[in-house]
């Protein structure tokens, strides 16, 4: 088949949504074309989440439609990617035969091989198979397994002998992200992975087991892809890890395999321990010194800013060089997940709420500084019925979200997952509409405090990242009514809304970052010239403004703007440009 057309959906964080971009990057460049229109496409491939049942849920019903559709189009190929091809493993290809290809988020160097037998096979099939109707005869596809594959790290992914080889074929698909207009669109932002899977093991979370052991890229690379980003024009990168601030390379401790230098493997740090003191004396690279290091070398990203952070290891020396940065933004993204000690002990979080409300004053006490325009904002998760949450555990939480004053938190229903530990360990015992009641008054709690948080900045002058025109009133009223009715964590305008009723985002960064929620679709009616038009930007603290401007849109797309906030109103600041 020439030039195969491919719809590739993503669900799931922001490290998905990157490897869906290098995925099309390396695709493109074997001559696939990519279609927005699943029914046109010949390869349908889900970029998948396992975070919670939800998610995985819609791909299972997905991957359903695709069986009949399967039934009509036998030459098409259907592949499961990402973090739940890597905790179902072979099971989901047993369970669903129409699934072609399956590749893990640690193999994904591989997909275009697979995918191309894959193409031939189905295509071949499909010659000799007249398209059934969907209701009669079906193609018998059980003498077809010899072109199902699946490229999956299993339990290898966490022994440092195949994690080196692993990281280092997939090192090279990160270095050849293809970068140019096409795959970054028009929102100048892009993001950079500078590590790879998590080694905390928090007992209620897959992320460990489908990404795999933590592993840190080259700093040399790191800046490389950044410079390589910005002179195609992007102004603003986030920089993407679990544990992003876990981030630290040690030179000379790296082995080099088919030219590239190997990503390495993390370390745990002691109780309180910073990165400067942990590596004193050692040729290390530090998340502190790659910050600086970009924010010397790339002067042309004016934002740059990472999610998401642990709350433990996090040294001054990050935080100090985030206050000397004009251009790092100050904005944190670093969740909490409960408001309990006896909770976050069960989690395995390895931290108090006393810690960790001493590591938010700390950051204020360096970082907040709205006398200049530079306030800091802060955003985090919570986990709500984690078994055996009582009412106190629960009243302990809302007392954090008071005193954390995030500008916005994602509420999350715990979702048992098989392979945690909380699942061999404890009994889901908190029934749904107590774990449901309470992710409501967590959110109606977060709202009044968004608001308030929100209605600080009013009266300052802060400079904004312009994204797009926004909706127009009525559409965007629509949006909120249908966002506050069943969504989850979407941030709009800094505000906490949606419950967790729809899986948009497995991570918070996803939405917030590339504000989706805002943006219009292109298919907004063209304003008269001297009409205001509406557009909306976001705040280096990722909160969204919008503005009224009768400026051309496209010259202000994309750029860095001064604003003036007049007001704070549900879901969003509103400003005049100065
Ligand atoms: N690495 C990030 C988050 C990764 S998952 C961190 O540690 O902060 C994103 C969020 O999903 C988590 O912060 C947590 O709040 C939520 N989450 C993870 N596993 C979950 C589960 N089993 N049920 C409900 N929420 C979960
Ligand atoms: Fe790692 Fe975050 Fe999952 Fe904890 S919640 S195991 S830190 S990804
Ligand atoms: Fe995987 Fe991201 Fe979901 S790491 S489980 S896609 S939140």
């Amino acid at each position: 088949m020439a030039n195969p057309s491919v719809y590739l959906e993503t669900f799931g964080c922001q490290m998905n949504e990157l490897d869906s971009e290098l995925v099309t990057g390396s695709l493109r460049a074997l001559g696939y074309r990519f279609t927005q229109d699943a029914l046109a496409a010949d390869v349908v491939l889900y970029n998948t989440c396992s975070v919670r049942e939800l998610a995985e849920q819609k791909v299972w019903s997905r991957l359903g439609e695709m069986a009949q559709r399967k039934a009509r189009q036998p030459g098409l190929v259907v592949g499961v990617l990402g973090c739940m091809a890597e905790r179902e493993g072979a099971a989901l290809m047993k369970r669903m035969p129409v699934v072609d290809v399956m590749v893990g988020p640690g193999e994904l160097d591989k997909l275009p091989g697979l995918l191309d037998n894959a193409v031939r096979t189905r295509a071949a099939l499909a010659d000799e198979i007249e398209p059934a109707d969907a209701q009669e005869q079906r193609p018998d596809t059980s003498g077809l397994t010899s072109a199902r594959q699946a490229a999956l790290a299993g339990n290898t992914s966490r022994r440092s002998a195949t994690l080196a080889a692993a990281a280092d074929t997939l090192e090279l698909l990160d270095l050849s992200r293809a970068v140019s207009p096409e795959t970054l669109g028009p929102s100048r932002s892009a993001y950079v992975r500078i590590t790879r899977g998590c080694n905390k093991f928090c007992t209620y979370c897959v992320v460990p087991f489908t990404r795999g052991a933590e592993v840190h890229r080259p700093p040399q690379h790191i800046v490389d892809e950044c410079r390589k980003l910005a002179d195609a024009g992007v102004i603003e990168v986030t920089l993407l890890g679990q544990t992003v601030n876990h981030y630290r390379f040690e030179h000379g401790a790296s082995v080099t395999l088919g030219g590239v230098v190997q990503p390495q493997k993390g370390r745990t740090y002691k109780r309180g321990e910073s990165q400067t003191d942990a590596y004193a004396g050692l040729n290390v690279t530090t998340f502190a010194d790659l910050l600086r290091m970009i924010h010397e070398e790339v002067p042309a990203i004016r934002r740059l800013r990472f999610v998401t952070s642990y709350p433990r290891d996090f040294g001054d020396d990050v935080l100090t060089v985030i206050r000397e940065s004009p251009r790092i933004c100050r904005y944190l993204h670093v969740p909490a997940q409960s408001g309990s000690d006896r909770v976050l002990g069960l989690m395995n979080r390895g931290y108090t709420v006393g810690e960790y409300l001493e590591f938010l004053d700390r950051a204020r006490a360096i970082l907040h500084q709205p006398e200049i325009g530079r306030p800091l904002t802060l955003a985090g998760d919570i986990i709500v019925g984690f078994p055996g949450e009582t009412e106190a555990d629960f009243e302990a939480t809302k007392r954090l979200l008071e005193r954390a004053r995030y500008k916005n938190c994602f509420i999350f229903k715990y979702s048992p997952r098989p392979g945690t530990v909380a699942i061999d360990r404890f009994v889901d015992d908190i029934p749904d509409e107590v774990k449901r009641r309470r992710n409501n008054e967590l959110l109606a709690l977060q709202n009044v405090v968004s608001d308030s948080v929100g209605r600080e900045f009013v009266g300052q002058t802060l400079e904004v990242f312009v994204q797009g025109i926004s909706r127009r009133a009525a559409k965007a009223k629509v949006r909120a009514e249908r966002v506050s009715i069943g969504a989850v964590g979407l941030t709009i305008g800094g505000k906490s809304v949606g419950s967790q009723d729809d899986e948009g985002c497995g991570d918070q960064g996803a939405c917030s970052s590339a504000a989706h929620a805002q943006l219009a679709t292109g298919d907004e009616p063209a304003a008269t010239p001297d009409e205001p038009v509406q557009m909306t930007a976001r705040t280096d603290g990722d909160l969204i403004v919008l503005f009224d401007t009768t400026r051309p849109a496209d010259d202000l797309m994309g750029t860095v703007q001064r604003i003036r906030i007049d007001a704070s109103r549900t879901l969003a600041l509103h400003g005049t440009l100065v």
